[in-house]
């Protein structure tokens, strides 16, 4: 093997000729708490995840609602490559409604764990052998695709097991699916359980597992050198309580480590995670693999370095793989290369001394525990080449009013030097700072049109004196953007001053173009 191939060899493990897909991002991602999909939602991620060419969409479930039957039909007409799934609990009504739709892929199933026949299903072992059988007698005599889970699987007595697996194929299940619900398996377990599973079934065997200790990609992986041919996955790994195996983690690991050709355009993913995100509301962490802002960023100087050498130093796959983008950030652990790169990227030149200045300062804010963004990074350096004058909107005087009922409204006048003429207005708004951020907009509109994009408050220390900090970014009609912070006493001064240092700073920009 050479030494840079993440490859596993060929010769290491055996893999099925085909790894099939399955994604349940609208039936058990939309099982996370907070999200509720409307149709159209549904439509628009059924079809980029057929763009992508995941082979089974489960889209649903039928029998819940009108809504989710309307968006079956809906998502079916699209007549899209992937296999749509409803899903259906072992009864003749939930059936029925999945075939109103005409769906023709149903995903059923029964909880087979102690557990489940004990407490939540009061069923003896035969009585749900019995039901999940004619279930699928049922399903099969409309000549539909039939994929059985047994329900808790996981925590289920393995001979028991069998038998239920067994039965179904009898009834004439097409797959069986193996859900570990509430995530017990270690890769070690996911191993046994699915070889053993393999030694006694006929069917393919299909693996839905969930994250609930962090291993379900991991264990899911595991189930497929075990012999497993299906897994099931959600974007972003949404899904009940710790969710579902990641559908980008899995995909690109299989790809790029196992060398799986699984026909998935990989490209695509960063885009449908980003969707998937803004739709249902959870918001990936930085750090989330593959899909993360962070997935591809460096701050340190020795990464840095390395990357701009050749990026595969410090990344395993490139950005452009997954569609996502390689950043540089700039922070305390910035390097020298890292902001030369950036000043080159903004077509910005210096000579060293004024490079040394704006490193100096980048390093001070980074020591401050400050971020810092392109904008703030744009602003120092024109500021250090000279090309800023002295600031050129400063506040000269504020008096604000507060008050509350019909006919008192919170009203601020600002008095402000805008390039050496004074101006004053005042201004109304549903707070004193909105009131004064208001009269700000109007007194600079001549110079520069802004908007607030962002405006964010901490106290940082305790009681009715407390520091408080405010952090704005600030836009303008050419969509320069720039940050602005302020800490003081008083929050109504700290907001002026943090916009005022913000539009400064978009001033500085226009100015060096
Ligand atoms: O996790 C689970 O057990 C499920 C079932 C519906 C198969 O999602
Ligand atoms: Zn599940």
């Amino acid at each position: 093997m050479e030494i840079n191939d993440l490859k596993i060899p060929k010769s290491d493990i055996t893999l099925p000729k085909k790894v099939k897909i399955f994604d349940t991002t609208l039936r058990d991602g939309e099982q996370a708490p907070g999200v509720a999909l409307t149709t159209d939602e549904k439509i628009q991620i059924a079809q980029k995840l057929d763009n992508l060419g995941i082979n089974t969409i489960e889209y649903g479930f039928p029998a819940v609602s009108e809504g989710e039957r309307k968006s079956a039909k809906l998502i079916n007409d699209l007549g899209l490559n992937a296999n749509i799934c409803g899903l259906a609990r072992v009864l003749k009504n939930d059936i029925d409604a999945l075939l109103d739709c005409d769906l023709s892929y149903m995903h059923t199933f029964i909880g087979t764990s102690p557990l489940h026949r004990d407490f939540k299903l009061k069923m003896s072992k035969e009585e749900i052998v019995d039901k999940a059988s004619s279930a699928i007698e049922y399903a099969k005599d409309h000549g539909i695709t039939v994929e059985f889970s047994a329900e808790d699987s996981t925590r289920t007595e393995f001979d028991y097991l069998v038998d239920v697996y067994k039965a179904v194929e009898d009834a004439g299940a097409d797959l069986i699916n193996v859900p570990d619900t509430v995530g017990v398996l270690v890769p070690t377990t996911s191993r046994k359980l699915i070889s053993n599973l393999k030694n006694e079934l006929s069917l393919p065997i299909s693996v839905h597992f969930h994250n609930d200790f962090g291993l379900a990609v991991a264990n899911s992986l595991v189930a497929i050198e075990s012999g497993a041919e299906q897994a099931h996955v959600t974007v972003n790994g949404i899904g009940e309580r710790g969710g579902n195996a990641s559908l980008e983690e899995l995909v690109v690991t299989l790809k790029v480590a196992y060398g799986l050709d699984l026909d998935i355009d990989t490209t695509q993913l960063y885009n449908l995670s980003d969707f998937v995100s803004r739709v249902t509301g959870i918001k990936m962490p930085p750090n989330k693999p593959i899909v993360g802002e962070n997935a591809f960023a460096h701050e340190s100087g020795i990464h840095v370095h390395g990357v701009l050498e050749n990026a595969a130093t410090y990344e395993p796959i490139a950005p452009e793989l997954v569609g996502h983008t390689r950043k540089i950030a700039l922070g305390k652990h910035t390097g020298a290369n890292a902001l030369k790169a950036k000043l080159t990227e903004y077509d910005i030149k210096m000579d060293e001394e004024q490079f040394c200045t704006v490193y100096d300062q980048v390093k001070g804010l980074g020591d401050k525990g400050k971020s810092i963004t392109d904008a703030d990074l744009k602003a120092i350096a024109v500021t250090v080449l000279g090309k800023a004058k002295e600031e050129a909107v400063k506040l000269i005087g504020l008096s604000v009013s507060s008050g509350s009922g019909k006919t008192v409204s919170p009203t601020a006048t600002v008095k402000l030097m805008i390039n050496g003429e004074e101006k004053e207005t005042s201004s109304i708004g549903v707070g004193p700072v909105d009131a004064a951020l208001n009269a700000i907009q109007i007194l600079v509109k001549g110079t520069t049109n802004i908007q607030l994009e962002e405006y964010h408050i901490e106290a940082i220390t305790g009681g009715t004196d407390a520091l408080a900090e405010v952090f704005v970014i600030t836009s303008d009609e050419e969509d320069n953007k720039a940050t602005g912070r302020a800490t003081r006493e008083d929050v109504i001064m700290a907001s002026v001053d943090a916009v005022l240092n913000s539009i400064n700073k978009i001033l500085m920009i226009k100015e060096a173009k």
